[in-house]
């Protein structure tokens, strides 16, 4: 692949070749000497339209431990702020030669139209509800290092659905591997389309964490709620809330799990998420560094293969 766009188009042993490249990785950012040469020589451009706490300084310690040259755009005080558009920055940015873009945006689609249009690799770190492709990577690292493997496992996804892309490519990759997921919320969290990617759907939370191997839960998203459903948030911990007694219907060794950032006490009690016997949240922040370092060492190879566009 010469981007990574998303889960979509990647094949199972294309799945499984980057979270073996990532182990390596894990285990090199372990020592205390990290350093790699993988991307020596490259030069990395970080453009985060949207916040971010973990993606964006992940991508940047990951591209700084393979030896790259990163520089992290800084949105709030860019041109964009003087009304140039995403793609007049792309094309910009694009004359001075970088090799990586990887770029959040709150519009869905808005990071492939860029791709479309810049020379480098383009790694999509978010974008709109659509995907999310390096998170649903580093959350499937760490089920396989937690559970020894990625397939036939009972996992239960719970919570804001519509609004989130961390689930959509989540979707898409557990089921690539043979998965059996479900989707737990309210109807206005998860619509009942949602059947069609052949998951199963539960608005009761305890039928829906029975016998789970895996609960991610997610975040109540309102800054896409676009002023409709916004559930109170006492009512929705009674109902959706994850805490130790809806948890005892997952299996004893389920594991619990959330992207970040999170609502504690809102979509999950804080106690349980802190609990290192059940909880996995750390861990998920350490994959994403690997899983980012190897997605970048893998474009990478590709472009090296590549001949130069440069001409004299
Ligand atoms: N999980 C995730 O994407 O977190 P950030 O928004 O902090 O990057």
């Amino acid at each position: 692949q010469r981007h990574l766009l998303g889960i979509e188009p990647l094949r199972p042993d294309e799945i499984g070749t980057l979270l073996d490249l990532a182990d390596s990785y894990v285990t090199l950012s372990r020592r205390r000497e990290k350093r790699s040469s993988a991307l020596s020589g490259l030069t990395q451009i970080n453009m985060f339209f949207e916040n971010s706490t973990r993606t964006q300084s992940s991508f940047e310690i990951a591209g700084k431990r393979l030896g790259a040259d990163v520089m992290n755009m800084s949105m709030q005080a860019s041109s964009i702020k003087k009304g140039e558009t995403l793609i007049d920055t792309a094309l910009t940015l694009n004359a001075m030669h970088p090799d990586l873009l990887v770029v959040r945006h709150p519009h869905s689609g808005a990071v492939d139209l860029l791709a479309q249009k810049v020379n480098c690799a383009v790694i999509n770190a978010g974008d709109g509800r659509h995907e999310h492709p390096t998170q649903a990577l580093l959350d499937a690292l760490t089920i396989r290092r937690a559970k020894g493997r990625l397939h036939r496992l009972n996992i239960a996804i719970c919570g804001d659905i519509a609004h989130s892309r961390v689930a959509r490519s989540n979707i898409l990759l557990l089921q690539k591997m043979e998965n059996r997921i479900r989707l737990v919320g309210p109807t206005t969290l998860v619509p009942p389309v949602l059947k069609e990617f052949g998951v199963e759907i539960y608005e009761d939370m305890r039928e829906g964490l029975r016998d789970a191997d895996v609960v991610m839960m997610l975040r109540l998203q309102k800054e896409r709620m676009d002023g409709g459903f916004i559930p109170s948030e006492r009512e929705y911990y009674h109902r959706f809330g994850l805490d130790a007694e809806k948890l005892s219907f997952a299996r004893p060794d389920a594991i619990v799990m959330h992207p970040g950032p999170m609502n504690r006490g809102v979509e999950i009690d804080g106690t349980l998420a802190d609990d290192i016997n059940r909880s996995v949240i750390q861990e998920q922040v350490e994959m994403g560094v690997a899983v980012r370092m190897a997605a970048m060492d893998l474009l990478s190879r590709n472009l090296r293969a590549r001949p130069t566009e440069l001409s004299a």
